[in-house]
């Protein structure tokens, strides 16, 4: 995830792709640049780190005469986060300048079709070798619209946009496929940019970019076409009543809930690149250079933890791998017992949870290999592990941790089947079947969201009343069930716990009552009848259950929830939003600061 902004109009071009980027910082963070055209030349200026190390850059007044221009802010995929790598890239001829957010999945494909040509490259990124082929399509094509309706058609990936050419003062292209990017049309002005307030200080006049979309505009005009066609297409103005803060929040009222409708872009953006479907393979080239291992340890604190306990069914599922999952605050101060084929895995989305980072410093003092699963680039999980795999969740401001658990389990889930490959213990069909319903979950997601949403409100009024709640669940759900406990506690701050669903009548079930109502976590699986016969005995004691199920399962229960039924463990993409927006929704109900709960912190430094 980056952010990106171009600018066309009246004024001076770069305090307002810098305010731009300000705004936009919550994309990515650890470079930024920016470039403009300016008496027949590309001017361009990028650094390392936060927006502030680029505006000591510009420093001087001499920028001040473009009106034009574009800027990132960068999360980084391929390549360091440095400066060499920050954009915009230009091409070889320093004739063209872009920025892009996304990934291009043939990247490597086409960098050697580019280098046969005598392309060279300065940077490791996917960006460079687009905008490369842009200025190697010129040579074949007569404008810059249909050198880029070219390049489209040969790019596979998700990516937002947006060229600047030095023969074309005051000219911008930009384009979209599976990221976003929105035009703010204006007055002798014009914009486009990765979210809307990165330019609503200056027009409320939006237009959304779908995919395969392609913009030409200046100062006085823009204009919308189909990317492969070139037919125009007609759009409309929309006007946006939001205030910047509430733009920050995409229209949401918290930043929660606006994560939580990020997944199924989450999802999208885990899986790019790393599914060839042509093949039927998984692809993580972050892995090449380490041994499939026979046995796996992970370590992770708080929902982290729940995704490794998720990981643990799913990989002894798939790759038959067997594997250990430990807190990392216990796990650090144990006596390891070493055993050869073992690979230690960390998962944090912060990559700076002490406990964790600490479990990864005992493990690797000993010599042995750690991998990282990390949301945050350069984080010191992922510096001092030897390999490290990013989710790319994007930054999660919230508090509670959502997406970034998404985008956990969609790796978890991708490492089951590179392992499974690689170990020979799923079939071609396993493997394509795999592949295909992971592909089509962002779009079941982003179909269930409004519903779910709904749902979770209806059950505010009686269930908030509550002081404490079970969750239960069996196999693969009895991750989630803790996860469900920890949201509900932590932002509604009413007391919840998880539990595997067939441990309750070793202790807990003394605790039923009507006051203390049960979430159950009750799937179409081999485990239906046990967790229905564990409900049953709730029930016998007088406990109100709600239970998040699938259609056409008959449980004895005051409140059914339905999710579609996707099968094992795909219904867990579904379940885990819906737990995330009850607890919300009981929040938002109760009154509570939901994006910044008491007593916690997004990043837990300390032991
Ligand atoms: C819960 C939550 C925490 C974190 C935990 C680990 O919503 O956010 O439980 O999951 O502090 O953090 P990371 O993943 O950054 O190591």
């Amino acid at each position: 995830m980056c952010g990106i902004i171009a600018y066309t109009g009246h004024r001076p071009a770069v305090p307002v792709i810098i305010q731009g980027l300000k705004s936009l910082e919550y994309r990515g963070y650890d470079s930024a640049g920016l470039c403009f055209g300016h008496s027949g030349r590309l001017h361009l200026f990028r650094a390392a780190g936060k927006l502030n190390a680029l505006e000591q850059k510009l420093e001087g007044g001499r920028v001040l005469h473009a009106t034009s221009g574009i800027g990132h802010t960068r999360w980084a995929t391929h390549g360091l986060p440095n400066e060499t790598n920050a954009h915009p890239h230009l091409d070889v001829h320093y004739n063209l300048a872009l920025v892009h957010n996304g990934i291009i999945e043939n990247y490597q494909e086409l960098k050697s079709m580019l280098q046969d040509c005598g392309c060279t490259f300065r940077s490791q990124t996917d960006t460079e070798v687009l905008v490369c082929l842009i200025s190697h399509a010129l040579e074949q094509h007569d404008s810059i619209l249909n050198a880029l309706a070219w390049s489209m058609s040969q790019v596979r990936g998700s990516y937002a946009f947006a060229l600047l050419s030095k023969d074309h003062e005051g000219r911008i292209w930009a384009a979209r496929k599976a990221s976003p990017l929105i035009l703010g049309a204006g007055t002798g002005e014009n914009f486009v940019a990765s979210d809307i307030p990165a330019f609503l200080p200056f027009t409320r006049d939006v237009v959304f970019l779908e995919d395969d979309e392609l913009v030409e505009m200046d100062a006085g005009q823009w204009s919308v076409y189909h990317a492969r066609t070139l037919n125009p297409v007609s759009k409309k103005i929309q006007r946006i009543n939001w205030d910047v803060q509430a733009a920050q929040k995409g229209g949401y009222r918290h930043f929660m809930l606006k994560e939580i409708f990020e997944q199924p872009q989450v999802i999208t953006d885990c899986l790019a690149g790393r599914m060839d479907r042509k093949h039927n393979r998984v692809t993580l080239t972050e892995l090449e250079a380490l041994p499939t291992p026979s046995r796996l340890h992970i370590m992770a604190c708080g929902t982290s933890y729940h995704a490794g306990l998720w990981g643990k069914y799913v990989l002894e599922s798939l790759a038959r791998i067997p594997v250990n999952v430990e807190i990392a605050s216990e796990f650090r101060y144990k006596e390891l017992v070493e055993e050869p084929g073992t690979l230690y895995l960390s998962i944090s989305q912060s990559g700076e949870t002490a406990d964790t980072l600490a479990g990864q410093r005992m493990v690797r003092q000993k010599g042995l290999p750690v991998l990282g699963l990390c949301n945050v680039v350069g984080s010191s999980v992922a510096r001092e592990a030897d390999s490290v795999l990013y989710t790319q969740a994007g930054p999660e401001i919230s508090v509670a941790s959502t997406k970034a658990m998404c985008s956990q389990l969609v790796m978890l889930y991708l490492l089951g089947l590179y392992w499974g490959q690689n170990r020979g213990t799923l079939s071609a069909r396993e493997m394509s079947q795999n592949l295909l319903t992971l592909e089509t979950l962002p779009q079941t997601l982003t179909s269930q969201l409004p519903d779910m949403q709904k749902r979770a409100r209806q059950l505010c009024p009686e269930y908030s009343r509550a002081r404490s709640f079970f969750f239960l669940g069996r196999g693969i759900y009895y991750p989630l069930a803790l996860e469900g406990a920890l949201k509900l506690k932590e932002i509604s701050y009413i007391h919840a716990q998880g539990y595997p669903a067939g441990e309750l009548k070793h202790g807990p079930i003394a605790l039923i009552e009507q006051e203390l109502p049960t979430f159950a976590l009750a799937m179409q699986n081999h485990l239906l009848d046990k967790i229905g016969s564990n409900l049953m005995e709730v029930r016998a004691r007088n406990g109100k259950i709600i239970a998040l199920t699938n259609p056409g399962v008959e449980l004895d229960i005051d409140e059914k929830w339905e999710i579609p039924q996707l099968g094992d463990p795909l219904n867990s993409f579904l379940a885990l939003p819906a737990l995330q927006l009850f607890a919300y929704e009981m929040a938002v109900y109760l009154g509570k600061d939901v994006d910044q709960p008491r007593n916690l912190a997004k990043s837990v430094t300390v032991e």
